[in-house]
């Protein structure tokens, strides 16, 4: 019997809720499919910070390298905590850390969901948005320079390549603050060439690359000629370029066009919350940070909602979801579609959700309600 090994960061707020609702449905496929999870908790997050200082350490990222298969990620962020800190110290620090250069977020509106646009169906919203996952404004080297003269140095340092800054500024009649955004020929093309492939194995006719080489041409002309070279492996799909502004304002009046896109980070990141608004609300909004060739991440899209920590009330679907693709990404395609269709099932009959959805259901019964229709669907 395959043994799958995954590392559990329930995280802050909501996320040990929702968590447990995906550990119940995947365990029940691993059941029903014949296959064994071993789940691993780590106690990352706001309270294990307050405790220790430990954000998360080399030593503990290291230790899930070595022991485990996957990461399954409830939330981060908590109000006891400056935003940004837990963000960048867990999330991006882990992303980075195993170069999970893939952010793929599905924007799939399920038979049965509230879809904000008038007279658009499920046919209509069906698309992929893979986001660049580690370059781009989110390197987060910048800095501030008090009017004078000053030396900074900057270093990023990354598996595939590693750059340095080294600069004199001069600022005359007010302090300055900067930010420096990197896009690297190898970081591109990866993403763009998985992209590709992404719309390949899926029969996508088009990809759609999205940017802002009208204004910051610097690192998106760079990217479209990545995008442009790319694409001459790919006879058989169309490839064209959106501005980020744009798509925004075609993803609402013509989502139908869309089939692959893909993203630098920052753009990515904005672009994904509207999405899952086209597919029913951030409660229905999975992702997944892959590397392709080694540890990745399945996290809801939303955040820690810490208003509603403990009451059993969030809604755990986007959650589950993503265990979902992290049950695809292990090989589990059988299971992994069992689940979506499932959701699908329990969205489109309307009686149990949570209040998100027009339901009074609490969080545990979404994942009992699930179980049951995972035996069902599977006894088919
Ligand atoms: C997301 C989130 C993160 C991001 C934050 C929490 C760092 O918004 O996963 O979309 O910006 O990538
Ligand atoms: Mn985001």
């Amino acid at each position: 019997m395959t043994t799958h090994k995954i590392a559990v960061i329930e995280g802050d707020g909501i996320g040990p809720e929702i968590i447990r609702e995906g550990i119940k449905v995947i365990d029940k496929v691993s059941e029903l499919h014949n296959f064994e999870i071993k789940w691993t908790k780590y106690p990352h997050g706001a309270d294990h910070y307050l405790k220790t200082k430990e954000l998360i350490s080399e030593d503990t990222l290291n230790n899930i390298k070595s022991t485990a298969d996957t990461i399954y990620l409830g939330a981060l962020g908590d109000p006891r905590i400056q935003p940004g800190i837990l963000e960048k110290g867990i999330l991006l620090k882990t992303r980075f850390f195993f170069d999970q250069y893939i952010n793929l977020r599905p924007i799939k509106l399920l038979e049965g969901a509230d879809c904000p646009l008038k007279n658009k169906t499920p046919k209509d919203i069906d698309f992929t948005v893979i986001r660049e996952n580690t370059e781009d404004f989110y390197i987060g080297i910048g800095n501030r320079a008090k009017a004078g003269t000053t030396k900074q140095e900057l270093e990023v340092i990354r598996s595939l390549y590693s750059v340095k800054f080294s600069l004199d500024i001069e600022t005359e009649g007010s302090e300055i603050a900067y930010q420096i955004g990197v896009l690297s020929q190898k970081g591109s093309e990866r993403v763009i060439r998985y992209a590709f492939e992404h719309a390949k194995k899926h029969n996508h006719t088009r990809l759609t690359a999205v940017d802002k080489a009208n204004v910051l041409s610097h690192v998106y002309n760079f990217w479209r000629e990545i995008v442009e070279k790319t694409s001459q492996d790919y006879p058989n799909i169309e490839h064209e370029f959106n501005y980020v502004d744009a798509i925004t304002m075609w993803f609402i009046k013509t989502p139908e066009h869309y089939q692959t896109v893909v993203t630098p980070n920052m753009f990515g990141d904005i672009i994904t919350d509207l999405g899952a608004m086209l597919q029913g609300g951030l409660g229905l909004a999975p992702g997944g940070n892959i590397n392709p060739n080694g540890i990745s991440m399945f996290e809801p899209i939303h955040g820690s909602a810490p208003k509603y920590k403990g009451l059993n009330i969030a809604n755990p679907l986007a959650t589950i979801w993503a265990g979902a693709m992290m049950l695809n990404e292990l090989g589990e395609q059988k299971s992994s579609n069992l689940i979506v269709n499932s959701i699908e099932q329990l969205v489109k009959q309307k009686k149990i959700l949570t209040k998100d959805m027009g339901g009074s259901a609490k969080t545990s019964d979404i994942g009992d309600e699930l179980v049951k229709i995972v035996d069902k669907i599977n006894n088919k």
